[in-house]
């Protein structure tokens, strides 16, 4: 299992750009409390920079008002933030059981034999990452792959291998 606790240092100040920052203003309205805010602002961050700094953790925090402490806790503990920098397209393998049982292990093999690709890890040109992360909440159509977001249900190698050969 990779080690969640560590955070990682741009040493550049981070912020919103304009289109995050107004949705955060737009979302922060609709929220019964400031804190509420911390998954949603953890995704802009995401969806902004493709994983979560240190400094923007200290920069969500000071959005919402809270601690930051707070926003470490919710980002290490859900294994849906990247919490380093991640390829071009990063691949979520499902591990929990479902996906486990139904062939999970031979989508991790492929992508490490093939692919060149660990969980953890990323590709020499940076075009792909990996992590094995904890239920994707589509257990009925296992085993599940996540794709910078995307679902992909009842995966098996081959699929996965003509899916990866249409990204550039
Ligand atoms: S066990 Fe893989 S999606 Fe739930």
């Amino acid at each position: 299992m990779s080690d969640r606790s560590q955070l990682i240092s741009t040493g550049e100040p981070f912020e919103f750009d304009k289109k995050r920052d107004a949705e955060f203003e737009r979302l922060i309205k609709r929220y019964p409390t400031r804190e509420s805010m911390i998954l949603p602002a953890l995704w802009l961050t995401q969806e902004q920079e493709g994983w979560v700094s240190q400094e923007a953790i200290g920069y969500i925090a000071d959005r919402i008002g809270t601690f930051a402490a707070k926003v470490y806790e919710a980002a290490t503990f859900y294994t849906m933030y990247n919490l380093k920098p991640t390829g071009k397209y990063h691949i979520c393998v499902c591990r929990t059981l479902s996906c486990w049982l139904r062939g999970k292990q031979e989508i991790v093999d492929y992508l490490r034999d093939e692919v060149g690709v660990t969980p953890g890890k990323k590709t020499e040109d940076g075009k792909f990452s990996l992590e094995e992360v904890e239920c994707l909440g589509h257990c009925g159509t296992a085993p599940v792959v996540q794709i910078n977001g995307e679902f992909y249900e009842n995966m098996d190698v081959e699929q996965l291998k003509s899916l990866l050969a249409t990204l550039e």
